[in-house]
C-alpha cells in the first residue's frame, strides 16, 4: 500500500531516471563542443609558433609585426612598423579568406610586399587562421 506521502517521492524519483540520462547526455555533447575548437587553437598555436615566430611574435614588433589583433585590423597599420610602401597602400581588413591568400603567398595577393615567406599546405593555414582568430579575441 503506498500512502499519499510514498506517491510523491516516487513520482520525481521515475523523472529522475528519465531526465538524469538526458542531462548526461547534453552535458556530454558540451563537453565535445568546448574541447574540439580548443584542441584546434592547441595545434594553430603549434603551427604558429613553428612558422612564424621567427619573425612575429603577438605583441611585439619584429622582423615583421605583432599579429595579435590581426584578424578585423586593416593591413599595415601597426603604428611605428616599418611596412612595405604595397601593404600600406593595399587597404585591406585582414579576414579569414585574406589571410588564407596572404599565407598562400604574399607576393601574389599583394605584388611588392616583403614578407619572404608562404605556407603551402592548406590545412596548416586554417589552424594558424583559427590560432590568429582567436588571438584577435574571435574564437
Ligand atoms: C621571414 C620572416 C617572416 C615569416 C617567417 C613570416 N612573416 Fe609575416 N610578415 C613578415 C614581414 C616582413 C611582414 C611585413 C610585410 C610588408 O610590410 O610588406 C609580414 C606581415 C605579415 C602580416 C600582415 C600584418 C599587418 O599588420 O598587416 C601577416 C598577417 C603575417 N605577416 C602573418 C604571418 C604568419 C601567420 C606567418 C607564419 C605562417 C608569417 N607571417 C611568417 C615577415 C615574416
Amino acid at each position: 500500500m503506498m500512502g499519499k506521502g510514498m506517491r510523491k517521492l516516487v513520482r520525481p524519483l521515475a523523472a529522475g531516471v528519465v531526465l538524469v540520462p538526458m542531462a548526461v547526455i547534453m552535458m556530454a555533447a558540451g563537453r565535445y563542443q568546448e574541447t574540439a575548437p580548443a584542441e584546434d587553437v592547441a595545434k594553430g598555436k603549434a603551427a604558429f609558433e613553428r612558422r612564424c615566430t621567427g619573425c612575429h611574435s603577438l605583441d611585439r614588433d619584429k622582423e615583421g609585426p605583432r599579429l595579435a589583433g590581426v584578424v578585423g585590423r586593416k593591413a599595415g597599420s601597426v603604428e611605428g612598423f616599418p611596412y612595405s610602401d604595397a601593404l600600406k597602400a593595399s587597404a585591406m581588413v585582414w579576414d579569414e579568406a585574406l589571410l588564407n591568400k596572404w599565407l598562400a603567398g604574399p607576393d601574389t595577393l599583394v605584388p611588392g610586399v616583403e614578407m619572404d615567406f608562404h605556407v603551402p599546405d592548406a590545412g596548416e593555414r586554417t589552424e594558424i587562421i583559427r590560432y590568429l582568430r582567436a588571438m584577435s579575441g574571435k574564437p
